[in-house]
């Protein structure tokens, strides 16, 4: 029998870092990762608009693949559709990914945090709700990248990074106020983990970088705990699929990296 799949979802290649630490606590879980390049950058589509694509390309995946859950590791799409793909779909369990501010806020000394993330992400309502339940003592400055995402994507596809873009997108990350400093970064879009060593490289002072994959991917096994893999799958290899349709050899080359066989949209 073959097991049930997780889908992990995201606009390109962000969700791999989602997907990596999935793997360490679920190494005989099947994954199935769904790349919706068609759409890239999901930062720069409308909420509204973005929700209903979203909501039509999950009618078609869910049918095809029957997953035991999935995980929209995309922080642009997660702030968008979660609420809509629970409704639309009631049977399949979403695994979300929201900016780490209740954590950020946790953790910061300064009290001055900032949240790194796509223009759609920082323009929610979510976002701006999740401040205030949590944040509210923080100073918190919201910094919107229309760079990083595509920056991340010629990376981890060309092993190329312009340090100095990187630089410049990151720098209003860094506040210095009645002598404190910001002292926590967010990484809110998973894109930017693959970037983060640059970061700190081209940061003016050390800061703590958040990257929520590993709370993510243990929220996936609290949510899958009643539906163990099915031992002995590893005949059947994880897969991804591209939603255009056309994946670069320099992607395809990266999927098998990460033990990934491309595979067609049904
Ligand atoms: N990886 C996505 C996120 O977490 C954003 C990338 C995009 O704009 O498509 O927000």
């Amino acid at each position: 029998m073959m097991d049930a799949p997780v889908l992990i979802y995201d606009s390109g290649v962000g969700g791999l870092t989602v997907l990596r630490e999935a793997r360490v606590l679920m190494p005989a879980r099947r994954f199935v990762y769904i790349a919706d390049d068609a759409a890239f950058p999901v930062g720069a589509w409308e909420e509204r608009a973005l929700a209903a694509h979203i909501v039509g390309l999950f009618g078609e995946l869910i049918e095809a693949h029957r997953p035991a859950a999935a995980v929209i590791a995309c922080n642009t799409a997660s702030t968008a559709v979660l609420a809509d793909l629970r409704a639309a779909f009631p049977k399949t369990p979403f695994v979300g990914t929201v900016p780490a501010i209740k954590p950020a806020a946790e953790r910061t000394r300064s009290g001055l945090v900032s949240v790194l993330a796509t223009p759609g992400t920082v323009k929610r309502q979510y976002t701006r709700d999740l401040i205030g339940e949590w944040a509210s003592k923080c100073h918190v400055r919201l910094v919107g990248s229309d760079r990083l995402a595509p920056l991340a994507e010629t990376y981890m596809r060309d092993g190329f990074v312009d340090e100095e873009a990187v630089r410049a997108e990151i720098a209003p990350c860094f506040v210095e106020r009645d002598g404190l400093r910001t002292d926590i970064v967010v990484l809110a879009c998973t894109h930017y983990p693959f970037l983060v060593n640059r970061m700190r490289k081209t940061a003016p002072w050390p800061v703590d970088w958040l990257d929520p994959a590993e709370a993510i991917a243990r929220r996936l096994l609290t949510v899958l705990d009643g539906a163990p893999a099915v031992s002995g799958r590893r005949d059947v290899p994880d897969s991804a699929i591209f939603t255009s349709g056309k994946a670069h050899f320099t992607v395809a080359r990266l999927m098998q990296g990460f033990g990934l066989q491309l595979a067609q949209r049904p």
